[in-house]
């Protein structure tokens, strides 16, 4: 990695974060945040269980457990968005159109996967590196992400706890995929795998910020994270 590409990963790293607490802290954008955040997490959970069947299907316990694991985490963390929404007197109910019917790809997702169709993501067909590599990454500045956007709520909130706990539980999610990388191709190709992947990453959030001035959508809110491929 040479000098720009270090700072474009920080500006745009930086970039994110700052658009997900601020949307988070605004209590004008923030419902819609918590709504975005608890589609993000749930929607994870039926890709991570199908993976898991799969795992088992082809002989690798080990990695099927952990995959049933972080399901059940991406469920729990979930909860965790729903329930700070009831406690705003909102209900998942107001977001429904957002779940309804076939969702665009973000520009965020469009960007980090270009190159894969769809059905090349699907959870039967895709490629265990890809999926090991980029979802490590995603799940490592997830966790620190989530960090931020507790720090950015107002002190005492009852969801910053909530949020440190799933960042914390996410970090064990990039643990785990990148001990799973390694066992499949050894850790120097996994070390090159996963920097691909910040590379794809870097590009994706440069893609999604200028789509988002484009469209004077700055203010709004942002998803800038989600541990699903199928987004
Ligand atoms: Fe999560
Ligand atoms: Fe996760």
């Amino acid at each position: 990695m040479d000098f720009n590409q270090a700072l474009l990963r920080i500006a745009t790293q930086a970039a994110s974060a700052y658009i997900s607490a601020r949307s988070l802290s605004n209590p004008q954008t923030r419902p819609d945040t918590l709504a975005g955040l608890h589609l993000a997490e749930s929607g994870a959970v039926p890709f991570l269980e199908a993976l898991s069947q799969r795992a088992t299907q082809e002989g690798d316990p080990w990695l099927a457990e952990r995959l049933m694991r972080h399901a059940q985490d991406e469920r729990r963390h979930g909860a965790i968005f729903a329930q700070a929404l009831k406690r705003m007197g909102r209900d998942l109910i107001d977001f429904q159109p957002l779940r309804g019917g076939a969702q665009p790809r973000s520009p965020f997702f469009e960007k980090y996967f270009e190159g894969y169709s769809r059905e090349q993501l699907q959870a039967t067909h895709i490629d265990w590196v890809l999926m090991m590599a980029a979802t490590h990454v995603l799940e490592a500045d997830a966790s620190k992400d989530f960090v931020r956007m507790a720090r950015a709520l107002p002190q005492g909130d009852p969801l910053q706890a909530g949020m440190y706990a799933i960042a914390a539980d996410e970090g064990g999610h990039a643990h785990y995929l990148k001990e799973a990388l390694v066992r499949r191709i050894g850790l120097r190709a996994a070390e090159e795998a996963i920097e691909n992947y910040r590379v794809h990453k870097t590009q994706a959030i440069l893609y999604m910020v200028s789509q988002m001035l484009q469209s004077g959508r700055l203010e709004g809110p942002k998803l800038t994270r989600t541990t699903t491929l199928a987004a």
